[in-house]
């Protein structure tokens, strides 16, 4: 480690430069007062390797003594001034008093040997987005949480919220209301973060008396966490609990769920992602249908909830969500990227869902089938005698619920069961229309 003598007489200042040069620049600051103490201190230990000093020290001229000092002694000691200074202009870097302690780390980095880059990366750790959603689902966080401000061309980080730092939904709704949309957390506490959030969902989600409004919106960050997760590593142990518990919640939530109209105005609210929307709204249209078949168990909500959770999960974006026909992936406004992931969206599903424990063929096939193809491919209806009573049921719910939830289309509801009568014309489709116009009414 190195050695540097700081001369700074703001005290304010000399404790932001100390903390930071040593915690930045792996240098061990020795604090002095003045020239003459300094002196002393290069009298028995010539070999510091750099001097940060104000020009001026009162009435001394501190930076033109201790270089008149080394010159005399023929020392190997670089100097940093801060302050005016025209004497040694051009011999040593002169900074303007008071400067950032950032700027003067990497005036030392340079005068030490260390990159930029290598400075860069300890100065700026990267920051991680959290979507401010997830914070009313918790009391506390488990790090520092910081804000982005855009200065000039660069983004500033600022430290917002402190580890352990008690607040409220309606501190964070205010920050919401304010324009904010993320929070950010360094890079190196991202995992703890996730598992924090983890964690604090489950234990939420398996409270049996969560109200339905609460049960939602905490469903839904879920939702999006382990999208997010799914994105990254894939289903691991971690988020496979927490979709476990989620699922459950989700059964919970349909089971009481209030009439339609009340169902909709809570899934509706602007904290629950259109993901989870579509996904619910999925699950109670389709528990409904199927709980009007002779052969309907507890089992089938089970195992339709899991199909609504994930059929989706490959997708991105609300725009893909929306699509549900040949015609509607054509003419969307979609990269040939994105048209691709739509088109394949229910086999990949399925394949993210190999991962998971319980995944049985029976879920790979209505995942897979979900749009009425045998490959999971498109949304061209094949081999329809083939298809899973389940299979059909998920098609019709799913067409039903894009549909209403597209601000693009029709709302009535009339209209849309018209509609599904004319795109599934075989009677084992009709049946199940029947069945959900009878909701309807
Ligand atoms: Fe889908």
């Amino acid at each position: 480690m190195t050695q540097t003598v700081l001369i700074e007489n703001n005290e304010e200042l000399n404790k932001v430069y100390a903390l930071n040069l040593e915690a930045y620049t792996n240098t061990n600051i020795i604090k002095r007062q003045n020239a003459a103490d300094t002196i002393e201190l290069l009298s028995i230990l010539p070999n510091i390797d750099l001097i940060i000093t104000n020009s001026t020290i009162e009435e001394e001229t501190t930076a033109l003594m201790l270089a008149t000092y080394i010159e005399k002694n023929k020392l190997d000691i670089p100097i940093i001034i801060t302050g005016q200074c025209s004497d040694l202009k051009g011999k040593y870097p002169i900074l303007p008093i008071g400067v950032k302690w950032q700027e003067l780390a990497q005036n030392v980095a340079k005068v030490m040997g260390i990159s930029s880059e290598q400075l860069k990366v300890k100065i700026m750790p990267e920051y991680f987005p959290i979507s401010i959603k997830y914070f009313y689902e918790v009391k506390l966080s488990p790090c520092d949480l910081y804000i982005r401000i855009k200065k000039a061309d660069q983004y500033n980080y600022i430290k917002r919220l402190h580890m352990n730092d008690h607040f409220t939904k309606e501190n964070i709704q205010e920050y919401e209301n304010n324009g904010l949309r993320h929070f950010y957390v360094e890079q190196k506490n991202k995992d703890a973060f996730t598992t924090f959030m983890t964690n604090k969902l489950i234990e939420k989600l398996e409270n049996k008396n969560l109200p339905i409004a609460q049960r939602l919106q905490s469903n839904a960050a879920a939702y999006d966490l382990i999208k997010e997760k799914i994105k990254v590593v894939g289903l691991d142990e971690q988020t496979i609990d927490l979709a476990n518990a989620s699922i459950e919640s989700m059964v919970i939530a349909v089971k009481q769920s209030p009439k339609l109209a009340e169902l909709l105005r809570d899934l509706l609210s602007n904290k629950v992602s259109f993901a989870y929307q579509k996904a619910h709204f999925l699950t109670v249209i389709g528990d409904f249908i199927l709980s009007k078949q002779s052969w309907y168990q507890q089992k089938h909500l089970d195992l339709f909830t899991f199909c609504a959770f994930f059929s989706d999960i490959s997708l991105d974006t609300k725009e893909q969500m929306l699509i549900s026909t040949t015609e509607q992936l054509k003419n969307s406004n979609l990269s040939e990227q994105e048209k691709s992931q739509v088109c394949n969206h229910a086999k990949e599903s399925a394949k993210i869902c190999a991962e998971h424990p319980d995944f049985t063929t029976y879920l790979n096939m209505i995942i897979t089938q979900h749009h009425g193809n045998m490959e999971g491919i498109g949304f061209e209806l094949d081999h329809e005698d083939e298809l899973h009573p389940i299979s059909k049921v998920f098609i019709i719910a799913d067409q039903f619920v894009t549909h209403i939830l597209n601000p693009s289309l029709p709302t009535d509801k009339k209209v849309i069961i018209k509609e599904l009568r004319s795109m599934y014309p075989q009677s084992s489709f009709q049946k199940i229309i029947s069945l959900l116009e009878k909701k309807m009414n």
